[in-house]
C-alpha cells in the first residue's frame, strides 16, 4: 500500500479553504492508502515561538477538525510532529543538502515572510527560513508518496522532491519522490477578497462555524466592486461570494451568475441562498465534531494510539537513513 502523509498547522481552527483543499481528499483516500495526519506544532512555532498557549491550544482544534471531515481514526493515523523527534533529526541531515538561497527562493515563503514582516523585522529566523526542510522531513521520515494539500503548498512539495532526490543521489536510494494531491476547488478567496483564504488573513468561515456567524461573515463578504445597486449588471467570475456558489451550491451556479449578470439577482438574495447552502453543508460535520469534542478523552487516546504508530514507522525510516549514511554505529 501507497503512503499519504500530510498536516495542518495549530494556529486555530481549519477552515473550509483547507477543507476542500486537503480535508476532504484526505478522507476520500484513507482506505486505500496507509494514512498519516500531522498536527504541525513544530511547524506552527516557526512563526508562533511568542505564543506557546495559541499552539497547544489550537493542537485539539485541528484534530477535531479532522475528525469532523470524516478521518476515521481506525483507518488513518493522526499524530503530533513534535512527538515524533525522528522528524527533528531527519531536518538536521537534510539541512545540508538544501542552500540558504533556495529556501529564499521558495514562493510560499516569499509570500509569507511579506505578511510576517512585523515579526521578523529585526531579520528572519533561521527556523523559519529552514521551514521547507523541516517540512520534507515531515513528508520523507513516513516515505509518503502522496501529499493531500491546497495550492499554496505545492512549491514545499517541490522543494521536497528535490531533497529526496539529492538524497538519494548522494546516500543510495531512500525516499519516493513524493506528489503533491490537489482539492477540488486548490484555493478559495477570502471574504475580504484576497486570493487566498487564510487564517492568518482573518478572512475565512471555519468549518465549526456557528449558522449565525456563517450568516454574518458571508453577508459582510466582498462582492463585484461595480455591482452597487440590485440591478447593476454583476461579474461573478470575479466575485468571491460567486466562487463560494460554485462549491457549495454547484447545481444553481449557473443559473445564479446568468441571473447575477442580467441584473435580476442582487447580491443581498445571492448571499442568503448561499448562507443557508453552506450551513446545511457543514452541519453533518459540525454534529461529528460536536460528538467528537464531547468525549475528550477518547480524543486524546486517538492521538495517543496515532502517535505511537507513527513513531513506529519513523524509527524504520531512520534506521535506513543511519545506514546509508554511515552513522549506523
Ligand atoms: N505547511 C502546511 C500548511 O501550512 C502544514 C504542513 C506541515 C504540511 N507539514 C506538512 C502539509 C507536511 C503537508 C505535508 O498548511
Amino acid at each position: 500500500m501507497q503512503t499519504i502523509l500530510t498536516g495542518d498547522r495549530p494556529t486555530g481552527q481549519l477552515h473550509i479553504g483547507h477543507l476542500f483543499g486537503s480535508l476532504l481528499n484526505r478522507v476520500k483516500l484513507q482506505n486505500d492508502y496507509d494514512t498519516y495526519v500531522m498536527v504541525a506544532d513544530v511547524q506552527a512555532l516557526t512563526d508562533n515561538f511568542n505564543h506557546p498557549d495559541k499552539v497547544r491550544d489550537n493542537v485539539y482544534e485541528v484534530v477535531l477538525d479532522n475528525l469532523a471531515a470524516g478521518l476515521n481514526p481506525d483507518q488513518a493515523i493522526i499524530f503530533i510532529q513534535s512527538l515524533v523527534p525522528e522528524i527533528a533529526e531527519l531536518t538536521v541531515f537534510f539541512s545540508n543538502l538544501v542552500t540558504l538561497a533556495r529556501l529564499e527562493r521558495n514562493p510560499t515563503v516569499k509570500t509569507e515572510l511579506e505578511q510576517k514582516k512585523d515579526l521578523f523585522k529585526g531579520g528572519v529566523t533561521y527556523g523559519f527560513l529552514g521551514y521547507p526542510i523541516s517540512q520534507a522531513a515531515d513528508i520523507l521520515t513516513f516515505q509518503a508518496d502522496l501529499v493531500p494539500v491546497g495550492q499554496d503548498q505545492e512549491p514545499m512539495l517541490e522543494q521536497t522532491r528535490e531533497v529526496a532526490r539529492k538524497f538519494n543521489h548522494i546516500y543510495g536510494q531512500t525516499f519516493p519522490e513524493p506528489r503533491a494531491l490537489l482539492g477540488d476547488f486548490p484555493r478559495l478567496t477570502g471574504l475580504d477578497g484576497n486570493a487566498k483564504m487564510s487564517k492568518s488573513l482573518g478572512n475565512a468561515i471555519y468549518i465549526a462555524d456557528e449558522p449565525v456567524i456563517i450568516e454574518k461573515k458571508i453577508k459582510a463578504a466582498k462582492t463585484d466592486p461595480q455591482k452597487i445597486r440590485k440591478n447593476d449588471p454583476g461579474h461573478p467570475q470575479i466575485c468571491p461570494v460567486f466562487g463560494y456558489q460554485q462549491i457549495f451550491n454547484a447545481v444553481e451556479a449557473k443559473n445564479i451568475a446568468k441571473e447575477c449578470k442580467s441584473g435580476r439577482l442582487g447580491c443581498v438574495d445571492c448571499k442568503r441562498c448561499l448562507a443557508e447552502k453552506m450551513i446545511a453543508y457543514l452541519a453533518p460535520l459540525q454534529e461529528r465534531r460536536r460528538a467528537y469534542a464531547s468525549d475528550m478523552p477518547k480524543v486524546r487516546d486517538i492521538v495517543r494510539d496515532g502517535t505511537s504508530k507513527a513513531n513506529q514507522r519513523a524509527r524504520q525510516t531512520m534506521e535506513q537513513v543511519r545506514e546509508k549514511m554511515k552513522i549506523d554505529y
